[in-house]
């Protein structure tokens, strides 16, 4: 496998995170690494898309140690990517991340914004006929699902870093049962009846109702295969990376990566 060097504190500016965001990237760098070994040829070029792009360098907030953040991580793959297509709300984590790309001298489109206004930007910047790698990797529950339609729109495989567990999802129904426009409708679009689903599952099966809700409606948009991974934060499972696609030979790839975790242990298919 493609391993990088871990990044130096170059001194820009460098957000903390969780420690779960290692496990994160590792599965990301290794699925990069597949995807574009296996996909280099079979399309006239392939992209990369992130829409909650981060700084590009992280900080793990218990070790102190830095990791490389997911444009940059797109960056330095083996087999480079046609075109990195970017964006980032936050002033100072965009202008970090402009920086760092200037100082790797690599090329990328990268917006500052709401990733839900600019996506058709940047769906109209990729080509045709390319396949695109998207990840996406909000805080919670800010990837709006009129955002994966217009994606579903152009061929693109898609990574979602999902807060399947409601605990994840701070007073879920003080803020989102009574508000028609929560963020949670907007999240798993109109027509998903989660209140009804929700309020009639029991407490121990409500991760895995809300994550098949949320398939559902990615699979109305033509996805057909989906995997998961389980990222635990702190022995929590609060999130799943969920990989979406239409072909076969992405959740193939998929099953290869997520066979063995970072210290080489088999991972169990899909653990609670
Ligand atoms: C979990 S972090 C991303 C980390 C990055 N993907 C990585 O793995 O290195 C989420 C990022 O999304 C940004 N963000 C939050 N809401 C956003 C929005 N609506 N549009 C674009 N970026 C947003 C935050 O500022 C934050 O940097």
């Amino acid at each position: 496998m493609h391993q990088l060097d871990p990044p130096d504190d170059d001194g820009l500016y460098i957000p903390s995170v969780k420690e779960h965001s290692k496990a994160k990237h590792w599965f990301l760098s290794r699925y990069i690494d597949a995807f574009t070994t296996s996909m280099k040829g079979k399309w006239s070029s392939l992209h990369y898309i992130d829409l909650f792009a981060g700084a590009g360098i992280e900080r793990l907030s218990e070790t102190g140690a830095l990791d490389w953040g997911s444009p940059l991580i797109a960056a330095q793959a083996r087999y480079p990517f046609a075109g990195l297509h970017l964006c980032e709300k936050n002033r100072r984590k965009y202008e970090a991340l402009i920086q760092r790309f200037h100082r790797l001298d690599s090329d990328a489109q990268v917006l500052r914004g709401d990733a839900n206004k600019r996506i058709d930007e940047i769906v109209r910047t990729v080509p045709s006929r390319t396949l695109s790698l998207a990840f996406l990797d909000p805080y919670g529950l800010h990837l709006e699902f009129e955002t994966i339609t217009k994606l579903s729109g152009i061929r693109a495989d898609l990574i979602i870093f999902f807060p399947d567990h409601l605990d994840a999802l701070r007073n879920w129904e003080k803020h989102y049962l009574r508000n028609p426009d929560s963020n949670l409708d907007r999240c798993l679009g109109s027509g998903a009846d989660w209140r009804q689903i929700l309020g009639s599952t029991p407490q121990d099966h409500l991760a895995e109702a809300l994550r098949n809700l949320y398939v559902q409606q990615i699979r109305s948009l033509g996805y057909t295969e989906f995997r998961f991974q389980r990222i635990s934060s702190k022995g929590h499972p609060l999130y799943v990376l969920l990989l979406c696609s239409r072909s076969r030979i992405a959740a193939k790839l998929w099953s290869g990566i997520s066979a063995k975790d970072r210290n080489g242990q088999r991972i169990l298919p899909f653990g609670e």
